[in-house]
């Protein structure tokens, strides 16, 4: 039987390129298949409340250059795990399913992060037809070369670096940029090295306080005073702990924060220079999506569109090297993808004179 109508949700934190995800997978379906798009608004909640959108053409036109997602997400609706208003814990992953039905959808377009496509996964073993979309700003899953909005937090960071260069060589003070980067350091790392820092300290590389501090007086004695720092917040002490804020944010994460708070105050006692450390935090997730990842985020959402009229159902659409594929769900979701600390990327980074903490 063929597709007739699919639904389409985002689910977990905000990305630039969400709209721009949505929008195809909503022409593509309708040009290619025939296929008719409902928007399901806030994540998976949407699809247990019953809040749904119509898309077409006109609903989705403008929005390839939109930041934030049009639909609405949530990361705290899990029906697996959907907190009820006392407090418990409920599974409603079958409402979900049945109301998929009751709406008459053939299948599912599912654009998030690992815990998302979780949701989806476990949701398609359950018999709802689904197509998974990564997205994620920290470019952490593994199954895709690059991640939509990753590019857009890397111009937003690098910019922060110029922006607090000026600073630093004016005052001749240490700057330090907090970015996001919970288990993996790619954002600190590209922006790094893009913004020529002088230190990157990321999650895979543990840091040694003495060993920044080195850095720094290195640069002083040689006519330097001033230095650029990145960290990305789950960067971790040899020995230690990230810094977090909270220990689980309900969403089956913790909050971090606080890491160039806390190397700031390492660094006090030890060198002369005046310290300022900056949280770039969200503003790495919003803003109009750089060219990379327009064109990322629509040539994903026109594939998982034609994966679904195609009933490839079960499936991740990704980038590896120049094409677009698609991988099962259950590999997707199986790996991270973290900064490998001998790559040549941390090579040429090295190569430049940044050094890791190490
Ligand atoms: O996973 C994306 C991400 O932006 C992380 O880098 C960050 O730690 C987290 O989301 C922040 O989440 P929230 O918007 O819930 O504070």
């Amino acid at each position: 039987m063929a597709v007739r109508r699919i639904g389409i949700l985002t689910g977990g934190g905000d990305a630039p390129g969400l709209n721009a995800v949505i929008r195809s997978a909503v022409r593509a379906g309708q040009r290619r298949g025939g296929v008719e798009t409902l928007g399901i608004l806030d994540g998976f909640e949407g699809l247990l409340e019953r809040r749904f959108r119509a898309l077409d053409r006109a609903s989705t036109r403008g929005l390839v250059r939109r930041g934030g997602t049009v639909l609405g997400t949530s990361n705290r609706s899990n029906p697996f795990r959907f907190r009820a208003a006392d407090g418990s814990l409920r599974d409603r992953s079958r409402e979900a399913i049945d109301n998929a039905r009751a709406a008459g959808l053939d299948g599912l377009i599912v654009i998030g992060g690992d815990g998302t496509l979780h949701i989806a996964l476990e949701l398609g073993g359950m018999g709802l037809p689904v197509v998974g979309v990564p997205k994620t700003i920290d470019n952490d899953l593994a199954a895709t070369d690059f991640t939509f909005g990753f590019w857009t937090a890397i111009g937003t960071a690098t910019d922060a670096l110029d922006r607090l260069r000026d600073t630093a060589e004016s005052h001749h003070r240490v700057m330090i940029l907090e970015v996001m980067g919970r288990d993996a350091g790619w954002i600190a790392l590209y922006a790094g090295i893009a913004g020529a820092a002088d230190v990157i300290l990321i999650p895979e590389i543990p840091y040694r306080v003495e060993s920044v501090e080195a850095t720094i007086e290195g640069r002083a004695a040689g006519g330097q005073a001033f230095s650029l720092v990145v960290v990305a917040e789950g960067a971790v002490p040899v020995g230690g702990a990230p810094s977090y804020r909270q220990r689980d944010a309900g969403d089956g994460h913790p909050r971090h924060g606080g890491a160039g708070a806390r190397l700031a105050d390492e660094l006090a006692p030890r060198i002369e220079h005046e310290i300022r450390a900056t949280v770039l935090g969200h503003l790495q997730r919003g803003g109009s999506p750089v060219p990379f990842d327009r064109i990322l985020a629509t040539r994903l959402g026109a594939s998982a569109a034609e994966l679904a009229i195609a009933e490839q159902w079960g499936r991740m659409v990704c980038l590896r090297g120049d094409a677009i594929e698609s991988v099962p769900l259950a590999d997707a979701v199986a790996r991270q993808k973290l900064v490998e600390p001998a790559s040549e990327l941390v090579a040429a980074a090295r190569a430049t004179g940044i050094t890791f903490g190490d």
